[in-house]
């Protein structure tokens, strides 16, 4: 089967199972990157679907942070495909990827401190009328967005994003990337520096990405943040995918063996094949 073919085949997990057949946004296959003698990813497949949360876990130097960047356009990969809603693609820059709809929040360089909510918002997508910043329609989109994702704990759109919680500062990018029409929201470790109450708003806004049928792939060490969110887990060790597949093929100890080992232990102690993508 060709990878268009494969991309739009139908399939379903039983937390989203009314999804549409061609949900898959996004499919990597036998993704490789070296960096001169180190191979980070050696022929990783990962398949995106529209309206569900995909947790990418896996051990410290597993690869997680090389395939985000390498879908977000930062890396450009030594080998393999990626085809973006059935068609293959590549992606040389970010911009590349935002204009496809991929939106990359990261955890410290999202946003701008000295910039206000709104001018984050819109940095590099101005909206100008006569040649001016056309503030109010700004400032109404910025509200709208934020409202629409029950974001309520900001004062005021115009204070520098310096003096929002780290948790806050989490909610503007997710909402920038809902602004920008994003199809696909990538997090790279989005709750690692938040304490309970903030990292439960930005799992709850995780949650409404996905419930409005965008896709998530988050990357997280935290599994109970994995099994609260997520409705797939991928798992990458050493640099290849362990494992793959929805939440309800998983439990903690599970994650834990194919992490740390790259399969997981049956109870007599034997290990058992790897699981495959599916
Ligand atoms: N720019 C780079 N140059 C050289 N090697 C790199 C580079 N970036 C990553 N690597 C190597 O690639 C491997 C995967 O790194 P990566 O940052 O993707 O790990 P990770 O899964 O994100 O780990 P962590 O959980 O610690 O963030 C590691 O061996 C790392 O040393
Ligand atoms: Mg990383």
């Amino acid at each position: 089967m060709n990878l268009g073919a494969r991309v739009r085949r139908a399939r379903s997990s039983p937390e989203n199972a009314d999804a549409p057949s061609d949900a898959e946004l996004l499919e990597v296959r036998g993704l490789v990157k070296r960096f001169g003698p180190v191979l980070a990813l050696s022929g990783v497949d990962l398949t995106v679907a529209a309206g569900e949360v995909t947790a990418l876990v896996g051990d410290n130097g597993a690869g997680k942070s090389v395939l985000i960047k390498t879908i977000a356009g930062i890396y450009q990969p030594d080998g393999g495909q990626i085809a973006w809603e059935g068609r293959p693609f590549q992606v040389h820059t970010p911009h590349d990827a935002a204009r496809l709809g991929i939106q990359t929040v990261y955890q410290d360089l999202a946003l701008a401190d000295n910039l206000d909510i709104v001018q984050n918002m819109f940095l590099g997508r101005e909206r100008t009328t006569a040649g001016l910043l056309d503030e109010d329609s700004m400032e109404r989109s910025a509200t709208q967005t934020l409202a629409g994702l029950s974001v309520t704990t900001v004062r005021s759109i115009r204070q520098p994003v310096a003096s929002l919680s780290g948790g806050q500062r989490q909610a503007v990018a997710i909402a920038r990337a809902v602004l920008w029409n994003s199809k696909l929201v990538i997090m790279d470790e989005p709750t690692a520096s938040l304490g309970v109450a903030q990292t439960g708003m930005v799992l709850d806004l995780v949650r409404r990405l996905a419930d409005r049928g965008l896709a998530v792939l988050i990357v997280s060490h935290n599994l109970n943040d994995v099994f609260e969110v997520a409705t797939r887990i991928a798992v990458l060790h050493l640099g290849r995918m362990a494992a793959t597949g929805p939440v309800s093929d998983f439990d903690a100890q599970k994650v834990v063996q194919y992490m740390t080992l790259g399969r997981a232990a049956s109870p007599d102690g034997q290990t058992t094949p790897t699981q495959s993508e599916n």
